[in-house]
This record gives C-alpha cells, structure tokens and sequence, in this order.
C-alpha cells in the first residue's frame, strides 16, 4: 500500500511512523508513506497557505489554491482509491473501517489545520471524511498517524503471527481477553489454571468466555453488534 500525507507539519508525522511495526510494515516494503509539506504550493514566498474566513470569526481556514495544486501534482503520479481528510466532523474510525481501508492501494491523506479547510475542497476532492474520536486535536497529524497505523498492521505480512489481527479487541464486534506471561505466581497473584491446562480447547473456550463477559461489562454497544 502506498500513502501520501499532505500536511504543514510533516515532522509530526515522520517519527510515529518511523518505529516497530510501522517501521517493519515500510522495511518490508509492504507499506510506503511519502509526507508532503503543503507549503511546496504556498501562494507566496511567505508560505502562505491560510487565509481568514469569509464572514468573520476568529482562526485561519486553509486555502483553496495550495490544496488543489497539491492533490493535483500528486494524482498525477497515482491513482488514488481514496482522498481522505482527517476530521472531527468525519466518520468515527473503528475496526470495520480499518479492515476495509486496508484493501486499497494508493491513499490520499489530508491533515487540516486552524479551522480546517476550505469547504469547496470537501465537496470536490474529498472522498472520505475520518474522525479518530469525539474530541478536536490541534491538527490531523496524530489522526492520520493513528489512521495510517490501524491500517499498516492489517497489511498482509506485516505482522509476524498472521492470526495475531484476528484476536485483536474488536475483531468480531469483542474486546480482547486478559494475557498472562511468565511467572505463574507473582506476589501470589496466580495465573488462571486453565492457561496452564496445556488443553487447546478448553483455552480457547475459555477465551472466548471472558471476551464475551468483559465486553457485554465494558461495551454494551459493540457486545450489541456482536449479537446481530
Ligand atoms: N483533527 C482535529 N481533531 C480531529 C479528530 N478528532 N479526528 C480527526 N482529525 C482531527
């Protein structure tokens, strides 16, 4: 998979992606991710690249030209399956989208800033608007972050053990169940004598139990889907 990041802060961008499995998932070169300062198409040589906003209020709007000039040079490189723009006022991320963003080749990611951007971009280039979760960051950066790394580990041969994104908290509407290492007795807090048992099925049903107790417990809402 190949993603392009359109950002004013690539810095921010760069050293999350850089380390672990984003950094192995980009060794192997199963994953590309290419950061692109938007201030290359700044309107002036100041940089600029916002401007106030038509009608008043406080906080800069990111302007059309730099945007479209960026998205254009890069289109002109590849075809992408997605333009995607980072926002709290987008489609809350979950696993589900996670897996099915997964199956593209090439994603356009655009990290917005000041009071965002301006809105003819929404309704011309943008495909898919993504929120992280109900709360405003001070920029995209940490969402296409967040964004590019639920969906790099999703990528064929990116993780080691191939079943291991398939017993992930929410795969199958269910949070994960409690893991235990070594010691088996610490301070006398006991591992539970089944995942000793060295009895394959007795532990699997076992995990599937406490997946479905912690999950009705702690997500009524995702225990719901679960049930459907
Ligand atoms: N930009 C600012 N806040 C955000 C959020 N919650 N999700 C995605 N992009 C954002």
């Amino acid at each position: 998979m190949h993603v392009d990041i359109i950002t004013v802060l690539p810095e921010l961008l760069n050293s999350p992606l850089s380390h672990s499995i984003m950094k192995r998932a980009q060794d192997k070169g199963l994953l590309t991710v290419n950061t692109h300062n938007l201030r290359q198409w700044a309107v002036n040589e100041y940089g600029q690249v916002d401007d106030y906003q038509y009608g008043g209020g406080a906080g800069m709007v990111m302007m059309c030209e730099p945007l479209v000039n960026a998205i254009e040079s890069l289109q002109k490189e590849r075809k992408y399956d997605e333009i995607i723009y980072l926002t709290p006022d987008g489609k809350t991320l979950d696993q589900q989208m996670a897996n099915q963003l997964s199956l593209n080749e090439n994603l356009l990611l655009i990290c917005g800033h000041y009071k965002g951007i301006d809105e003819r971009i929404r309704e011309h280039y943008i495909t898919k608007e993504v929120s992280i979760g109900d709360y405003v960051l001070s920029g995209g950066e940490l969402a296409a972050a967040v964004l590019v790394d639920a969906i790099g580990r999703l990528l064929p041969g990116v993780l080691n053990d191939e079943t291991s994104a398939l017993t992930d908290s929410f795969q199958d509407h269910l949070l994960a169940p409690p893991v235990y290492t070594r010691p088996a007795e610490y301070k006398g807090w006991k591992v539970p004598d089944v995942l000793l048992s060295g009895d394959p099925k007795k532990i699997d049903d076992w995990r599937h139990e406490m997946a479905i107790d912690r999950t009705r417990q702690r997500r009524p809402d995702i225990y719901k889907k679960h049930e459907e």
